[in-house]
């Protein structure tokens, strides 16, 4: 049986992470975890049930109420987020929830609280994640840690495409906003703030197609298990 491994897939808000994670999971048979649904999930219960996250007791009583999990939808072949049991991938991808994404994610407690099951969900390896953090923070040890950058006028046209896909509303000027404050708030949080990993190849996707992207990992992944399989034959 081949090695399996973790990739970790970083960077800025719709540069393509999850596209990467999800096609290579479903490429090599891995479990495929979107982290930045967590931290939507965590928001979206925070505003549906009026918690002040800004009051640490609320929050903190808060998170013990939040049960997030995932589950392969059949018919769009996608996958999609459930919080406490209810599917939310809709109201988790809406503006108002991105709009106070960055500030529920820049607490310490939170990232805890998330950090601590996106690493037992690694612990059989064979996974891909997408985030932020997860090359320096939630898994420092990845085989494979991937950058993705992309050109910031084809992300916002991305992600407005693929909101107006979703049926939400959004005009392109909102969706740009949106990226820059995302980008500026999550880089320069005490917390965890996004940066590349040391040991993390960097990838500018601007001029590729989604099978080029593709192709690239897929060399990088298959290099990595030759490399890996090599060291425990020896
Ligand atoms: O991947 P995304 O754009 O859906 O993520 C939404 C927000 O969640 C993002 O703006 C910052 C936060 N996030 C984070 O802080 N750490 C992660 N590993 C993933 C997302």
């Amino acid at each position: 049986m081949k090695q399996k491994i973790i990739i970790a897939i970083d960077g800025h808000a719709s540069c393509g992470k999850s596209t990467l994670a999800r096609q290579l999971a479903s490429k090599l048979g891995y479990i495929y975890v979107d982290s930045g649904a967590m931290y939507r999930a965590v928001t979206l219960y925070f505003l549906e049930n009026g918690i002040d996250y800004r009051n640490k007791g609320q929050m903190l009583s808060a998170l013990k109420n939040i049960n997030i999990s995932f589950q392969h939808n059949e018919k769009n072949e996608m996958p999609e987020t459930l919080l406490n049991g209810k599917i939310v991938e809709k109201e988790i991808r809406s503006m108002k929830i991105s709009a106070e994404v960055s500030p529920v994610s820049a607490i310490k407690e939170v990232r805890e609280f998330l950090v601590a099951q996106q690493q037992q969900m690694g612990i059989h390896k064979g996974l891909t994640m997408d985030g932020r953090d997860i090359g320096t923070v939630v898994f420092p040890h990845a085989e494979l840690k991937i950058f993705l950058t992309s050109n910031e006028t084809i992300r916002a046209e991305r992600r407005f495409i693929e909101l107006h896909k979703k049926g939400i509303d959004a005009t392109l000027e909102e969706v740009i906003h949106n990226l820059e404050s995302r980008d500026y708030e999550d880089s320069h949080r005490v917390a965890s703030p996004l940066f590349k990993a040391g040991d993390a190849i960097e990838l500018d996707n601007t001029y590729l197609s989604e099978e080029q992207q593709l192709e690239f990992a897929l060399n990088l992944v298959n290099e990595k298990i030759s490399e890996l399989e090599k060291i425990i034959s020896e």
